[in-house]
Order: C-alpha cells, then structure tokens, then sequence
C-alpha cells in the first residue's frame, strides 16, 4: 500500500484529496497497489468534513510515520513549505507540489536534496495548472534544442483580460469574479503584478534551457496598467491585450526572460486564449512550434496535475526520477532591452508628433477617443531606442506588441 499525506487543506490541496479520494478504484488499477491517504495537515478545524480522521496539526507525525511514501505539499509560500518539503525529503519521502515560488526559488537545491535520499521532487501542476507541460517539455521534446518558451502562464490575469475585452468590465470587478471563482492567488498582487507568470516562466526557462532562473533575475510587469482604453484601440486591429511570460535562449547558454502584457495578433492562436485558460507555445529545433493549452487555475484542473505526479511516484517509489537542472548564475540572464519588437503606444500627442518620433507608425482609433490622444504600433525597435524616441511625450501605455 502506498500512503500519501497532504499539507495545506485550501483549494488545491482539498482537490487533491476529493480526485485521490473519488477516482481512487482508478488510481489503484493505474498503480497496481491501493493508494490511500493517510494525513492532512492544517491547522484549521473542518467539523462535519468527510476527511476528519486524517486530519493532524503536527508535521512531525508525518515526517516520523515510516508509512508515508509521499508527501503533497499545497501550502504555498516559500517558508513554511520549504521546512515541511526540506524535512519530508530528508525522511525519503517523495514530495509533490503545486508551488511555484517554492520551486522557482528553491527548485535547485531541493531537486538535489530528493536525489541524495533516493526519493523525488514532482511539480507538474507549478505551471499551467492541470496542463500537462512539464514532463512533456523534458521527455516528449528531449530530441529538441529548445529555443523559446512564450507563455499566457496566468489564469487570474487572463481572466481578468479576457472579461475587460469581452464585457468592458472594469479591472475590479473582473478581479472580484476571479477570486469568487477560486482562481486567484491567496494575495491577488502576485497575480495581478505578474510575480505567478514570473515563477511559472523561470520554472519553464530552467526546464528548457538546463538552468536555474531565479525569479529576481525576470523584469516583471503586471496587468494594473492595462486600461479599458487600451483594449479598445488594440480590439480596433484584431489584437488582444495578453500577459505572456517569455524565456528566449541567448548565445553562450545565456537566457533572455521576462514577464509583460503584450499585443497578440489575432490570427496567433495566444490571441484565442481565454478566461481561466492558460497556453505555452514552445518552439525546438526539430518540432518547430508546440501549444499546451487548457485549464491553467482552478481546485481540480491542478489536482488532476498534482495527482498524476502521485500515480507517477507509486508506481515505482524507489525509481530515480531526477530532471534537474545546473545551478543558476548572476550573469546567466539577459537584459529583454536586447529584444526589438514593434511597439504599441498610447500617448498625448498628435498623429504628425507620433511620426515624427517614430517613423512608420500604424494609426489606431477607438469610438470616445478626447482629442489630443493618439495611438500607435511602431516599427521593430528595442525597448532603450522606444524610450529614447519618446522622450518629452506624456506617455499613457507601452507595450510590446508580440511579432
Ligand atoms: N493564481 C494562479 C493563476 C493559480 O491564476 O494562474 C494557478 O497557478
């Protein structure tokens, strides 16, 4: 019999144990062994739940039960969660996670830890959230030299995008109905701010490309300053406003990486990504491009993730799962000031003064526009030259636009 303890009883980890719970004839026929959960750790009362007699308050009864072959860890954060991730691992226990800081911070060192115990450290649903991603980037895309990771990594965001453009919602309201809906982090800031996409891309850009990427390394912009404007005038020629999370391999094994929103082209199929959906397209030297795309947030999608890095372990607990990567380094990430793209601007000037800076630029327009506004796409340039050609305008947006 293969015991699992769970740690955190919030919306992931309580999914985990509703699918290890209601599909477990499944699991048990998948794994050829009874998989049974033994434990979850919380240190909330839940009077009247169906779980009642797993529930413990100390982390040490499961650290110090020989029975437990794998731990889950849905705590979240990068405290706690590394004491319980660093402890179980030491115990030899297998460790699952949904937790993407944990991961993109400590993911180095706690990969080696699981490999001098002989046990493992899983964490398919860190990314894309019931999406299977992970695994397939290391084994299915092994043949390939990766080149480009380009990710809408963010449900709450999209979310958020995708109720602005459809409904004309404001940026509030749309992220009231996401946490309603349970997608949004515990603290919405690491959502809206772009901090989640950020872990989620350094996890993917170490998986690519053979490296740690720490999430300090990643310029990060969030949604906050997308306005309903914005998504009028980029609506206006087929584009959608979309935060993608980028990692771009660079000459000597260097990595370029950052988090954005962006303009998408609609006829790039990240332009049809909506609501809760997340999608990574990834481009190898053989394949050429591949999406990933589905469910990105949510309590079952990411158990369903969770749950099948649980099946992955019970069928052989002892086998050497190590996908690990190199240690990171303070030069291995570069400046996104290197990237050239056109660029989308929103600004108090008019068409000739836009021209005059820019060049080229391609005219937008929006129903309500006040006069004195005016906004454009600009020819391919880096972000230091856009700056430099906007200089003395009062600049409302900017964003790339992804070619
Ligand atoms: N808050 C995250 C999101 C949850 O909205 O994508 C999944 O990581």
């Amino acid at each position: 019999m293969v015991h699992v303890a769970i740690l955190g009883f919030g919306t992931v980890g309580s999914g985990v144990a509703e699918v290890l719970t209601q599909n477990g004839g499944l699991i048990d026929r998948r794994v050829d062994d009874l998989v049974r959960l033994k434990y979850i750790l919380d240190v909330r009362e839940f009077p009247g739940s169906p779980y009642a007699d797993c529930f413990v308050k100390d982390f040490s009864v499961i650290e110090q039960d020989p029975e437990i072959d794998i731990v889950v860890e849905t705590i979240g954060g990068a405290t706690i969660a590394l004491d319980f991730t660093t402890r179980a691992l030491k115990a030899g226990k297998s460790v699952v996670t949904s937790n993407k800081e944990l991961v993109a911070t400590h993911g180095y060192e706690l990969l080696n830890l699981a490999r001098e115990h002989g046990c493992s450290y899983l964490f398919e649903a860190s990314v894309g959230g019931g999406i299977p991603i992970l695994r397939p980037l290391t084994s299915c895309l092994a043949a390939n030299e990766l080149t480009q990771v380009t990710g809408i990594l963010n449900g709450t965001t999209n979310y958020i995008l995708t109720r602005m453009i459809r409904s004309g919602l404001t940026f509030d309201q749309a992220l009231k109905e996401a946490q309603d809906n349970g997608y949004a982090e515990k603290d919405p800031t690491a959502d809206v701010d772009g901090h989640d996409a950020c872990r989620k891309i350094c996890i993917l850009a170490a998986l690519a490309f053979g490296r740690h990427v720490y999430p300090d390394q990643v310029p990060t912009q969030g949604i906050r300053g997308v306005t309903l404007e914005d998504v009028a005038y980029a609506d206006s020629v087929g584009y959608k406003i979309k935060l993608l999370g980028r990692a771009i391999r660079q000459p000597q094994g260097k990595v370029c990486a950052y988090v954005a929103p962006h303009l998408v082209p609609g006829e790039n199929p990240l332009a049809g990504v909506e609501d809760v959906f997340n999608a990574i397209a990834v481009t190898g030297n053989a394949i050429g491009d591949v999406m990933f795309y589905g469910r990105g947030a949510g309590k079952l999608p990411t158990a369903s993730a969770v749950v099948a890095d649980v099946i992955d372990i019970a069928k052989d607990l002892k086998k050497d799962r190590h996908n690990g990567w190199e240690e990171g380094a303070p030069d291995l990430v570069v400046s996104s000031d290197i990237l050239s793209s056109p660029w989308y601007v929103r600004a108090q000037c008019t068409a000739d003064q836009a021209r005059l800076a820019c060049g080229e630029i391609h005219l937008l327009a929006r129903a309500g526009a006040p006069a004195g506004e005016a906004a454009f796409l600009t020819p391919p340039m880096t972000e230091p030259q856009i700056r430099d050609r906007l200089q003395g305008m009062e600049v409302g947006s900017l964003f790339r636009v992804l070619a």
